[in-house]
């Protein structure tokens, strides 16, 4: 057999290391906060635990079995089954979310990057709220500067792959993935003494379906129709639901891909449940961090993807040793954010080299090279540019300049709706047709191979779960999305 991970706890590693990352640390705390706390967490947690779980042990098993990247381990495991070879469009779905996800993912590394600098360089030492809300401003002000971080991260990314995923990874995140637990403790800790801690703990765990289910403005005041009612909006189950994806690296194959280099005699049940358990850990605990400093600084929680670099600095500023520790904090971010990066674009790259006979590198610097150029949407959506700027440009070079594009659609940008089209539709849809596939194509006698080291009762509940409880759940949220789904 080509690679295998050397031994289980590499597995676990890399898996956790794709899992664990800016989702985590930078995209839980904020749309936790965009979505009013306490009941958007208990949706995560529920489709955490009904939808993600059998995923994550579908793509393992799955992954093993066809040996392949995504796209030719489906068209094997489908032929296997007598069934159309087309499940592999699956496979390139996830390798296209992969890259879109991976181009605004790598801008926000840019900035860990760049705040990695500005805490080692003590800029954060004795400001206040205002100068540390100044200095991300600066920052995501400036396209050049963003470009400049976005491009090197790309490069290290790129680098990282080109030399192999087991070299790169494996010895990465054996250090760093408890290193970052423990970073993250000390953060608690501080945010415990720092006496807003209570109130993030009603915030995180005190559910409010009225936030959650209703739509609000940017100032957090819910909106209404014309009889002065409240405007439902199912956007945050959604975005709950696709973040479990998100989180958990689910849905476009990169926990397949990384089942392929599993050996035969692991239990993938224990597996599975271990990476679940500490994503959400990490999860919990940055929300821990985050929440305490949120509140006593009087900040707002629903400031949007700035809320980690508005809020921790505070915490670095004042707490001794800050400097050194949010040096830490941000070089542990930057390298969690890095074997995420990893997984996103090794689908891509050994279809192309399994396929297409590319050599590695090529493959690798090829596909880092689009992803890249996409990462430019996201850049200029920091720096204001909106889909009405877009639209009107395109409207004005066919000779259209007075036609005005005033529907809600229009003001969000470009980074907005990759993320939101990647993360909350693609990711599920993904996700629900590959428990299809391994519930209902595949037959018996394969799926249950993969489970012969595993405690004989997950069998069954697993296949219970990905026939008739993942998919159907995921398909409810979509369902009732359509027809009263708006996008704002
Ligand atoms: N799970 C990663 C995170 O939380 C992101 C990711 C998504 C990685 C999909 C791979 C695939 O940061």
């Amino acid at each position: 057999m080509k690679h295998e991970w050397s031994s289980r706890l590499t597995f676990i590693l890399a898996a956790v290391g794709s899992a664990v990352g800016l989702g985590n640390v930078w995209k839980f705390p904020y749309i936790t906060g965009e979505y009013g706390g306490g009941f958007f967490i208990f949706a995560y947690l529920f489709c955490v635990a009904l939808i993600g779980l059998p995923i994550m042990l579908t793509e393992i098993a799955l992954g093993r079995r066809g040996k392949h990247s995504p796209v030719n381990t489906l068209a094997e495991l489908s032929l296997e089954a007598g069934a159309s070879p087309r499940w592999n469009l699956l496979g390139w779905s996830g390798m296209i979310a992969g890259c879109l996800i991976l181009s605004y993912y790598s801008v926000i590394a840019g900035e860990v990057m760049a705040y990695t600098f500005r805490a080692a360089s003590g800029m954060f030492t004795q400001q206040t709220a205002d100068g540390i809300k100044g200095i991300f401003n600066t920052l995501t002000s400036d396209a050049e500067k963003l470009l400049a971080w976005h491009t090197l991260f790309i490069v290290l990314t790129v680098v990282a792959v080109a030399r192999g995923v087991k070299g790169g990874i494996e010895k990465t995140v054996t250090f760093l993935m408890p290193a970052l637990f423990i970073v993250l403790l000390v953060l608690v800790g501080y945010a415990m003494n720092s006496g807003g801690f209570s109130q993030a703990l009603d915030f995180m765990f005190t559910p409010d379906m009225d936030k959650f289910f209703y739509a609000r403005n940017d100032a957090g005041a819910y909106l209404v129709d014309a009889n002065g009612e409240k405007i439902f909006t199912w956007k945050a189950l959604m975005v709950a639901m696709g973040h479990a994806f998100f989180t958990l690296s689910l849905g476009m194959g990169a926990i397949m891909m990384y089942g392929s280099y599993l050996n035969r005699h692991v239990s993938i049940g224990k597996m599975a449940m271990i990476i679940v358990s500490l994503d959400t850990l990490v999860a919990l605990l940055a929300g821990l961090a985050i929440f305490p400093l949120v509140f006593v600084n009087n900040l707002d929680p629903a400031s949007g993807p700035g809320l980690i670099f508005e809020t921790l600095p505070l915490a670095f500023a004042s707490m001794p040793g800050g400097a050194f520790i949010g040096t830490l904090f941000f070089a542990l971010l930057f390298f969690a954010a890095l074997s995420s990066a990893i997984s996103l674009i090794e689908p891509t790259v050994a279809f192309l080299i399994e396929s297409k006979k590319m050599r590695r590198i090529k493959a690798t610097a090829w596909t880092g090279f689009v992803i890249w150029l996409t990462g430019l949407a996201t850049i200029f959506s920091m720096t204001g540019l909106t889909l009405k700027d877009i639209g009107e440009a395109l409207l004005g070079a066919i000779g259209l300049d007075e036609i005005e594009l005033n529907s809600a659609l229009f003001q969000y940008n470009p980074f907005q709706v990759i993320d939101f089209f990647t993360a909350s539709i693609m990711l599920p849809l993904g996700g629900m047709l590959i428990a299809i596939f391994a519930g209902w194509i595949m037959d018996r006698e394969s799926t249950q191979r993969e489970f012969s080291f595993s405690n004989r009762f997950i069998y069954p509940v697993w296949y219970f779960m990905v026939r008739y409880i993942s998919p159907v759940l995921v398909l409810m949220v979509f369902l009732n999305i359509i027809g009263i789904f708006s996008f704002d």
